[in-house]
């Protein structure tokens, strides 16, 4: 069997998934963009100005963090959490936006797009745009410029142009279309960021190796701080999913390391009311130029989909993570909107750590099996980014729930939804 390392193929297909399926327009910009990719990602210069950067400017390496109070909370396994959320700009994207920024000058590309969901990756994109002299434009879904109000501002002040999208759903798959588009018109002087492992090759292995790093920091961390470099169980949230291949990616030949990706369970199990592709929603279709899980009607009708975390919501996953689940080798469950909120008190009330939203999906997993894990064994969550971005849509969301029932607080119990009791006793009681 091909190392995963070894992945794609040189087709850019990872097993029957992945691939480049784009109109021919796209064809010779992909190329040029692979060619230059991999010439340029093995140089030794390039190499070292990425790793300068990411040392000097973004803050690398991020603290890997024995979490006790929480573990103490939770009585069972130690829980270690690999502090993205400190990287500058506050989420793991950075990694992949400068990455690709510098692959962008490096080509001679004078200007720069990004589609965003949560708001990060183009934050991310307008800082690297803004350190590397590159003009930037950021599509992002109506909905999501709503939501994420504060990280349209930080771009707008980096100097990037934000153009919000108002076709059909709103959110980060309609900001992709658009800048598929924006790509296809300007290639010449443009570079498109393609923020998640998603989308034609070289995308999917490009932005993985871009965060690669912080896997094989945690091994590293965790060999100085715990003693060894295999923690029992990893754990990450999984929108197009590069948090996840950045952190599991050093574990996937570790076999002692269950690798366990989280998605958004939404408010429900009907098409429409979460975005977890695995399981029984999601099936095989094209979405923006790979061959996917994507959640799809029986017309083939891309279904809308709903997180309370705008960079969870999105309909298809990186073709990558659908050969690694064929194989067993992640494991992939889902945490609804009602147990992230619950995630994200628990995480700031027992270590003054507000997660983002996308994040606290993780956590949730971590709440509900260390308990059950002996205090010897090791759960590692990968806090892929900060919350302040998500302060007003928590508050927005508990004050609706607030206003909608009379027992405020207590949707975990009423929806049957499996919050672990150490988590559900934040959620019912607010944490008091
Ligand atoms: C903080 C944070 N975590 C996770 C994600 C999900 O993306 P991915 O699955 O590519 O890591 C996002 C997306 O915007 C994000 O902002």
């Amino acid at each position: 069997m091909a190392r995963p390392r070894l992945r794609p193929d040189l087709q850019g297909y990872f097993g029957p998934y992945g691939g480049r399926y784009v109109p021919e327009t796209l064809m010779a910009p992909l190329e040029e963009l692979a060619r230059a990719y991999d010439r340029w990602s093995r140089k030794r210069a390039f190499k070292r100005e990425l790793r300068e950067l990411l040392t000097h400017y973004a803050g690398r390496p991020t603290p890997l963090y024995h979490a006790k109070r929480l573990t103490e909370h939770l009585g069972g396994a130690q829980i270690y959490l690999k502090r993205e959320d400190l990287l500058h700009t506050g989420a793991h994207k950075l990694n992949n936006a400068i990455g690709q920024a510098l692959l962008a000058r490096t080509m001679g590309k004078s200007r720069v797009i990004a589609e965003t969901g949560a708001g990060q990756h183009g934050v991310a994109s307008a800082t690297a745009a803004a350190l590397l002299g590159l003009e930037c434009v950021v599509y992002m879904g109506v909905l999501d410029t709503v939501r994420q109000r504060l990280n349209v501002d930080r771009m707008e002040l980096l100097g990037a142009t934000v153009t919000p999208v108002d076709t059909g759903t709103r959110t980060l798959k309609d900001a992709i279309n658009e800048s598929l588009r924006d790509w296809v018109t300007n290639v010449r002087d443009t570079h498109y960021i393609l923020g998640s492992v998603l989308g034609p090759d070289p995308y999917p292995r490009m932005v993985r190796d871009f965060h690669r790093v912080i896997g094989e920091e945690a091994r590293r961390q965790l060999k100085k701080q715990a003693g060894t470099v295999s923690p029992d169980v990893a754990i990450a949230c999984v929108g197009g999913g590069s948090n996840a291949l950045g952190l599991f990616t050093a574990f996937i030949d570790d076999r002692k390391v269950d690798l366990i990706g989280v998605e958004a369970g939404g408010i429900g199990d009907d098409l429409g009311e979460h975005a977890a592709r695995f399981g029984d929603g999601g099936s095989l279709g094209v979405l923006h130029g790979t061959r996917t899980l994507v959640l799809q009607d029986d017309e083939g009708q891309i279904a809308a989909t709903h997180s309370v975390s705008a960079g969870l919501d999105y309909p298809a996953v990186g073709p990558e993570h659908v050969l690694l689940a064929d194989e067993g080798r992640i494991e992939f469950t889902r945490a609804n909107d009602v147990e992230a909120i619950g995630a994200f008190d628990l995480l700031a009330r027992t270590e003054g750590i507000l997660p983002a939203l996308e994040s606290a999906h993780a956590l949730v997993h971590a709440a509900r099996i260390a308990p059950q894990m002996s205090r010897r064994q090791i759960v590692l969550v990968n806090l892929s980014g900060r919350g302040d971005k998500d302060v007003e849509s928590v508050q927005r969301w508990k004050a609706e729930r607030e206003s909608e029932t009379a027992e405020p607080r207590t949707e975990a119990a009423r929806t049957g939804v499996a919050v672990h009791p150490a988590a559900r006793q934040w959620v019912t009681e607010g944490g008091e």
